[in-house]
């Protein structure tokens, strides 16, 4: 029951907790799918990006452009509306001119264990201040179909060519399969600040921190429609499993949200502190004069 006589007034302003100087604020979007993805961050990243206080932002971009790839312009947009580094998966080349724009454009990634002859680099490092964060980005090859070097000696590679000096190291893992994601979690436990797993736009509530400093999820989500499959229409997405036929998919429009996780990490021996996952409703009609061309 309610204690009605009690004064719950307050005279004196809130006291915000003062901001921890050895810890560095990361958010990670998950994968943005098409405009009402691009909406949604347009909106939402840079009130999220304050709402944590985060340093740095980083966000998956395969599905961008209507589902499938990122163009330059979408890619320019995105990083315009308050984020720092991109990353991607299989869905990366379905856009052809993403090819001369990754050639240059070095904070977007791929996975690392492409082929080396494909354009583009698997990792980037972003500096800020004093700090510097080493971002790469894998594939899994378990149902993925697709032709792709080890990424468990890929990465093993990606951390051994990095400089000393770097000691905050996340890995956007982009896999399929949970068995995958959690071997990575075991084959790098203690070695980087965190593995983020990208992909199946299903959000997992198995976010945790491991006695050695490193945080994971199993997948981050999808920023994007929920009301639908995976971010497509349904009734072209489920055509495709009652007919067997092949089907044009596009990007839905319903039950928008950003989905992702906040990252905590100590700057000086870069071990995670904590995770936080967030899911956040978005309705486009709320915000007037949201601009997005194209799907
Ligand atoms: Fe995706
Ligand atoms: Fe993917």
């Amino acid at each position: 029951m309610a204690d009605f006589d009690k004064d719950n007034s307050t005279t004196e302003a809130e006291e915000v907790p003062a901001q921890d100087t050895n810890i560095l604020t990361v958010l990670f979007f998950a994968d943005i799918v098409g405009k009402p993805g691009r909406q949604a961050m347009s909106h939402l990243c840079k009130q999220l990006r304050e709402k944590y206080r985060a340093d740095m932002v980083i966000a998956n971009v395969e599905n961008v452009a209507g589902g499938f790839g990122v163009t330059p312009e979408m890619s320019k947009k995105i990083f315009k509306y308050g984020v720092d580094v991109q990353t991607s998966g299989n869905h990366i080349w379905d856009r052809m001119d993403v090819q001369p724009y990754i050639r240059y454009e070095k904070r977007l990634i791929r996975p690392a264990n492409y082929p080396s002859a494909a354009p583009g680099n698997g990792s980037y490092v972003f500096e800020l201040f004093d700090t510097k964060v080493a971002v790469i980005n894998v594939m899994g090859r378990t149902f993925m179909n697709i032709s792709l070097d080890c990424p468990f000696r890929t990465v093993d590679g990606e951390l051994a060519a990095l400089a000393q000096d770097i000691k905050i190291k996340i890995i956007d893992f982009h896999a399929e399969a949970s068995s995958e994601k959690q071997g990575m979690l075991h084959f790098l436990d203690g070695r980087v600040s965190a593995i983020i797993g990208t992909h199946t736009h299903v959000q997992t509530a198995d976010e945790k921190v491991t006695a050695a400093g490193t945080a994971y999820i199993g997948d981050a989500g999808m920023t994007g429609p929920h009301d639908s499959m995976l971010g497509m229409r349904t009734e072209d997405a489920l055509g495709r499993f009652l007919t067997g036929l092949p089907k044009r998919l596009s990007s839905a429009s319903g039950d928008v949200k950003v989905c992702g996780v906040a990252l905590k990490i100590n700057k000086y021996d870069g071990k995670a502190r904590s995770i936080e996952r967030f899911r956040v409703d978005f309705d486009p009609e709320s915000v007037e004069g949201l601009i997005e061309n194209g799907d």
